[in-house]
C-alpha cells in the first residue's frame, strides 16, 4: 500500500454518507449550505444508488450524480464516489434470479433489502465490474472527486453463500489449494465418520446437515468465502484503476465483523478505512472503540486511515438504541483521530425519511439544524479544521495483541470445550487493562515481525501454525516478553489438534506442557493464589504439567486444585507467561503489573477515565487527551492545545467529557507512550 496515498484534501477530512437521491432538487441546496456551515470536506455519494445511475441493464443516467457533484465541487466539498454494487437493481436479480446469494439453511435471498448478490455468480461479477468501470471512465478527471468507495462492507449481509455459483466456484478454490483428492482428505481429516471423497464432484459445500459439519471444510470455507468477497473488490478496484489513479478504498468493519481477513483485505486497498459503531449495551463502549481504531491502523500497518461511518447519536439496529450525551459525539471523534485516524465521517449526512434507517442518527437530524446534534456537529468541525497538522503523525506502540482472524473462524465453529470461551472476550480483557493503564497497543499476526515490541499477548489464538508459534517461541528467545492465555496454540491451519497435546507448539516459550482442558459449570467461581493475594477465576482450569518454567500461581480450588495455574518461563533472553485460567480484571491487572515488570513498561500516570494517546508527527508529537470521566482531570504535559490555542504550562486541565489536543515537544520511543 502507497503511504502517501491520500485524498487531495486539506487538513482532517470530515463529512459522511450523502444520499442525495433521497431528496428533491431543493434540499440539495440546503444540503450544501449546511455542509459549508460544518465544516465539511467529503462527502461519500452513491453507495446505494444502482438502480438509479444504471436504470436497465446498460443504460446509464448521470444526470442527476452529474449534477450533485458539480454543486458540491462548486462548495468546496469533495466526493468519495461510491461504486454501488452492494445493492445491485430489480431488473438485476429479474434478468439473473440465479444469481441470487444462498444461506446455509439453503434459503434464497430474496429483494426489497440490500446485500450483494452470489460473490461467485459471473453476471454479478460482470455487471460489478461494467458500473465500477464505467463510473470510474466518466469521473476520473472530475475535479470534485478525489477517491473511490467501492462497495459497502464486504461481507455484510452476504458472506457465506451455498449457491451453485458458489459450489463451483468452491471447488475450483479447493483443486488450486489442495491439488489432489489425497491432500484435501488428509488436510479434511476425512477418515472421521466416513466422510472420505472419492471424486471432486462430491464435494460440496458445507450446508446444514444432520449433525456437525467437518470443521476443517468450514473453516476452508470461510477462507474461500473471504477469498471471493476480496476478489470482487479486486475486480472493481482494477476496473477503476484502468481509468483512474484516485485513492480506491472499501470500508472494513474492524472488530465488529470478522469475516474478512482484514490483513490481507488491506494489502488490496489503498488507504484503510473503517466503520465503528458503539455497542449501546456497553457501558465502556469507548474501549471497544479503541480496539477498532487501533486494529484499521495496525492492519493498514500503521498508516493514517479514514474512519468512513460512525454516529452522531443513535443507531437504529441494536435492541436498544441509546443517544449519544452531549459531547460524546466528539469524544469519539477525537479517540479516533487519536489512533491515527485523519478522516472522520459518519452515516450519515442528512437523516432519511423512509426506509429501515429513518430512527438512526445523522449529522443533519429529523429535527433540523436547530438541534443539539447538528450544533455539536458544526462545533466538531470547528475543532477538526485546527488539528489539520496532525494529519500524518503515527501512533507508535511497544505492545502487540495477537488478531487473527483466521483462528476465530475456526474457534467460532461447534462442539468446543465450553461455550464461555470467546476470543472476543478474552482480547477485550486484556486490552482494556492496557487501555486503563493508557499503554498503547497495535494488533498483529503472530507470524509478524514482533521485535519492535517489548511485550506480546496471545489472549486467544486458538489456531497457531506451527511455524507462526517458531515466531513466537523465538520472539521470546531474543528478548520479548509473551504471554499467553488459555486455549491458545490448540490446533493447526487444518483445526487438527498439534502433535504432542494442546499448546505444544509454545512449549519452547512456556514451559508447560497442557495434560487436560477442565473446563468449569457455568456461574462457578474459584480461587488461584498468587504471590500472597488469592485472585478469583472462573470458565477454564488446565490440568498443567511443567517442564521447565515456575509456577507463579496455583489453584486453590475446583478441577486444578493444587496445581499450577499461571506461570513464567525464563527463555533465552526473554520471558514467557502462560494463563491458564480466566481471572477476573482485578486478578489480570495483578498478572500484569508484573509482566510490565519483565517488559520494563510503565503504566502512564493519569486520572482514570482519561484516555491519552500520542501520535509522533515529523518534529513534534501531537497527545490527544479525552476525559471518559464526570470530573475534571490533570495531566502533566508542556505544549499548546489546537483545540484551545491555549498554552500548556506543566499541567493540561481538561474538564469532565472534554477532550484536548496538545502539540508537545517530541517524547522518546518507550518512555511511557
Ligand atoms: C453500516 C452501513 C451503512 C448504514 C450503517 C447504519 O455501517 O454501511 O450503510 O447501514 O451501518 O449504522
Amino acid at each position: 500500500m502507497p503511504a502517501s496515498v491520500w485524498p487531495a484534501i486539506d487538513g482532517i477530512a470530515y463529512g459522511g454518507d450523502y444520499n442525495p437521491e433521497q431528496w428533491p432538487r431543493e434540499v440539495w441546496r440546503d444540503d450544501v449550505r449546511l455542509m459549508r456551515e460544518a465544516g465539511v470536506n467529503l462527502v461519500s455519494v452513491g453507495i446505494f444508488s444502482w438502480a438509479l445511475i444504471e436504470t436497465s441493464e446498460g443504460v446509464f443516467d448521470f444526470a442527476w450524480l452529474d449534477e450533485i457533484i458539480g454543486l458540491l465541487h462548486e462548495n468546496g466539498i469533495a466526493v468519495d464516489l461510491g461504486t454501488p454494487t452492494a445493492s445491485p437493481p430489480a431488473w438485476f436479480f429479474a434478468a439473473h434470479p440465479d444469481a441470487r446469494a444462498v444461506n446455509r439453511d439453503g434459503v434464497v435471498m430474496g429483494f426489497g433489502s440490500r446485500g450483494m448478490a452470489s460473490h461467485s455468480a459471473p453476471a454479478y461479477r460482470d455487471a460489478a465490474v461494467r458500473i465500477a468501470a464505467t463510473l470510474a471512465e466518466r469521473y476520473a478527471d472530475h475535479p470534485g472527486v478525489v477517491m473511490w468507495h467501492v462497495h459497502n462492507e464486504y461481507g455484510v449481509p452476504v458472506g457465506e453463500d451455498y449457491s451453485a455459483h458458489s459450489q463451483r466456484a468452491w471447488r475450483i478454490w479447493l483443486q488450486e489449494k489442495y491439488g489432489s483428492l489425497e491432500a484435501l482428505n488428509a488436510a479434511w481429516g476425512t477418515a472421521f465418520w466416513g466422510q472420505h471423497y472419492g471424486q471432486w464432484e462430491h464435494v460440496g459445500v458445507p450446508a446444514a446437515a444432520p449433525s456437525v459439519v467437518n470443521p476443517a471444510q468450514r473453516l476452508d470455507f470461510a477462507r474461500f468465502t473471504d477469498s471471493q468477497l476480496r476478489a470482487c473488490f479486486v475486480a472493481e478496484r482494477d476496473a477503476i484503476r484502468r481509468f483512474s489513479s484516485l485513492p480506491v478504498t472499501t470500508n472494513f468493519m474492524a472488530n465488529q465483523h470478522h469475516g474478512c481477513d482484514l490483513w490481507a483485505w488491506a494489502r488490496e486497498v489503498d488507504i484503510v478505512s473503517d466503520d465503528h459503531y458503539l455497542w449501546a449495551a456497553d457501558t465502556e463502549g469507548e474501549i471497544g472503540l479503541s480496539i477498532a481504531a487501533d486494529l484499521s491502523r495496525s492492519v493498514g500497518g500503521g498508516a493514517p486511515w479514514i474512519l468512513m461511518e460512525h454516529s452522531t447519536s443513535a443507531v437504529n439496529w441494536q435492541p436498544r438504541n441509546v443517544a449519544k450525551r452531549p459531547g460524546e459525539m466528539a469524544r469519539n471523534s477525537l479517540a479516533h483521530l487519536g489512533r491515527g485516524a485523519d478522516g472522520i465521517l459518519f452515516f450519515q449526512w442528512r437523516a432519511g425519511r423512509s426506509g429501515a434507517e429513518k430512527f438512526h442518527s445523522a449529522m443533519l437530524p429529523h429535527a433540523g439544524a436547530d438541534s443539539r446534534v447538528f450544533r455539536e456537529v458544526v462545533d466538531l468541525g470547528a475543532k477538526l479544521d485546527r488539528l489539520g497538522e496532525v494529519r500524518g503523525a503515527r501512533v507508535q506502540a511497544d505492545v502487540a495483541i495477537l488478531w487473527d482472524f483466521e483462528s476465530f473462524w475456526a474457534q467460532d465453529l461447534e462442539w468446543r470445550p465450553s461455550e464461555d470461551v470467546s476470543h472476543d472476550e478474552r482480547i477485550r480483557a486484556f486490552y482494556e487493562r492496557l487501555w486503563r493503564d493508557n499503554i498503547t497497543v497495535d494488533f498483529a499476526l503472530p507470524g509478524h515481525d514482533l521485535s519492535g515490541y517489548r511485550l506480546v499477548i496471545a489472549p486467544a489464538q486458538y489456531l497457531l501454525r506451527q511455524a507462526d508459534a517458531d515466531n513466537l517461541n523465538r520472539y521470546v528467545e531474543n528478548g520479548g516478553t509473551l504471554v499467553v492465555s488459555f486455549f491458545s496454540a490448540v490446533v493447526d491451519e487444518n483445526d487438527a489438534v498439534h502433535p504432542g497435546g494442546f499448546g505444544a507448539p509454545l512449549e519452547p516459550a512456556l514451559g508447560v506442557r497442557i495434560e487436560e482442558h477442565l473446563p468449569l459449570r457455568a456461574g462457578d467461581t474459584t480461587s488461584i493464589s498468587f504471590g500472597g493475594d488469592e485472585l478469583r477465576a472462573d470458565v477454564w482450569h488446565e490440568h498443567l504439567v511443567l517442564t521447565d518454567a515456575e509456577a507463579r500461581a496455583t489453584y486453590v480450588d475446583g478441577p486444578g486444585a493444587g496445581m499450577p495455574a499461571v506461570t513464567r518461563k525464563r527463555h533465552g533472553r526473554g520471558t514467557g507467561w502462560y494463563i491458564s485460567t480466566r481471572p477476573d480484571a482485578a486478578g489480570l491487572a495483578a498478572i500484569l503489573t508484573e509482566v510490565y515488570a519483565d517488559a520494563g513498561l510503565v503504566p502512564l500516570d493519569a486520572p482514570a477515565g482519561l484516555e491519552v494517546v500520542r501520535r509522533a508527527g515529523e518534529t513534534d508529537d501531537f497527545v490527544v487527551v479525552i476525559n471518559h470521566a464526570t470530573t475534571d482531570a490533570r495531566l502533566a504535559l508542556d505544549g499548546v492545545d489546537l483545540v484551545t490555542g491555549r498554552t500548556v504550562a506543566g499541567t493540561l486541565e481538561v474538564c469532565a467529557g472534554d477532550v484536548a489536543v496538545v502539540r508537545a515537544p517530541r517524547t522518546a520511543p518507550g518512555s511511557g507512550r
